[in-house]
């Protein structure tokens, strides 16, 4: 095969640290196979499953089912994040150590925050004892109080209940506290409020092992999109101003926050059309990282080296993993990108078992033509997936 890179960009292909494969229990959403297919389609080689599975990767099995099931899929490298808790219920932590050596290669109970500060803090001092990090949905679920939306006039006219962005910003700042005084790091999951990167920014300041991640959609989308969406729109933490917006692009851009990460959080589409109170929040990514990225180095935030730093090199560097090199005599991983092409969001370019987006049926720029891992194209935009 030729491949015609004329004015395309090749680079080390990409790493996201935070994605939900609902693999095992949850498959109908998606699993190992089809959110491997969306991660090479967005230019991904590497991801993180996060452990709100069913059963939780709360266990040595667990994680070796994920791993395994990576593997025989071949697509990229999935590796799972294991639960800071049993059962993720925030009472009684895993045994870290255990599902170290097995693979997980860090700890989070996402989805379900750790809300009590003391089990917190020994979550803290384990991972990083065991060189190994916790990942925190920092969310003070007592001050989210069930809301639906972020707090704010979009919210107020669609009479949906709030969702106060201080529910978010308090535990950024406990975590804060947390691994400055334990000395040990912590990560904060999809930060998306103004507050919260000052915070972070402020904890880095004083030297706190503290690092970040943003979401495609936080770093594009306000709380408009319910307008038009309704629980597509729907995501936690929620959707929210345009002073929000900015502010976590400034917060890339300044290098407070570290990277992307997706939150590709597939749901069926009957579950999006409930009520906007029992509609599950989530939307997908994998595919639009790269396509909101790039808009944000059009519009002069950072340069492309930058935008591939925090795709790529920065996240793998979080979980302890050699970036791919781009080498004569190394085996090809990488990514070749049309940052200009555009094309249509809809459910033939999805490849994820899941449609749930606010994207859809919208054009965006920058398409994804190759995707290399272990050697072998394993997408391309003209003929898709190919295993092996
Ligand atoms: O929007 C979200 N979806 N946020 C989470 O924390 C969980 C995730 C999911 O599992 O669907
Ligand atoms: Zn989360
Ligand atoms: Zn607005
Ligand atoms: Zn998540």
């Amino acid at each position: 095969e030729i491949i015609d890179a004329k004015d395309k960009i090749i680079s080390p292909s990409f790493c996201d640290i935070h994605v939900h494969f609902r693999d095992p229990g949850q498959t109908y959403k998606e699993d190992i196979r089809t959110g491997s297919m969306a991660a090479v389609a967005g230019g991904y080689t590497t991801v993180v499953c996060m452990p709100n599975t069913f059963p939780a990767i709360d266990e040595v099995s667990i994680v070796r089912y994920v791993i395994e099931k990576g593997e025989e899929v071949g697509l990229c490298r999935v590796l799972p994040a294991a639960a800071i808790t049993k059962g993720r219920k925030g009472k009684e932590l895993t045994e870290m150590a255990l599902l170290k050596d097995a693979g997980a290669v860090y700890f989070t109970d996402d989805g379900a925050p750790v809300m009590d500060s003391f089990i917190m803090r020994k979550a803290m001092e384990y991972a990083g004892s065991i060189g190994s990090f916790v990942a925190d949905h920092c969310e003070d679920l007592n001050l989210s109080n069930n809301g639906v939306a972020h707090e704010g006039e979009i919210a107020a006219a669609l009479g949906l209940p709030p969702l106060p962005p201080e529910a978010e910003d308090t535990m950024v700042a406990r975590n804060c506290v947390l691994s400055i005084q334990t000395g040990m790091p912590v990560h904060i999951c999809h930060i998306s409020s103004r507050l919260s990167v000052e915070i972070v920014a402020w904890a880095k300041a004083l030297g706190a092992k503290v690092t970040a991640e943003v979401t495609p959609h936080h770093l594009s989308l306000t709380d408009d999109e319910w307008l038009d969406f309704d629980c597509k729109a729907k995501v936690s933490p929620p959707l929210r101003e345009h002073k929000d917006v900015e502010a976590v692009r400034w917060g890339l851009e300044a290098g407070i926050i570290d990277f992307v990460a997706t939150d590709h959080a597939p749901h069926a589409h009957h579950e999006k059309m409930l009520e906007h109170q029992n509609c599950p929040p989530g939307m997908i990514g994998l595919q639009f990282a790269l396509p909101t990225v790039l808009n944000l180095v059009k519009k002069d935030y950072f340069d492309l080296e930058k935008a591939i730093r925090v795709l790529s090199t920065e996240p793998m560097k979080k979980i302890g993993l050699k970036p791919p090199a781009i080498k004569v005599g190394e085996t090809a991983e990488l990514v070749i990108f049309d940052p200009f092409e555009s094309w249509e969001v809809n459910e033939e370019t999805i490849l994820s078992k899941s449609k749930n987006t606010p994207l859809l049926g919208k054009k965006i720029e920058g398409k994804v033509k190759y995707t290399f891992y272990n050697g072998k194209i394993v997408y391309s935009d003209s003929s898709g997936v190919s295993c092996g």
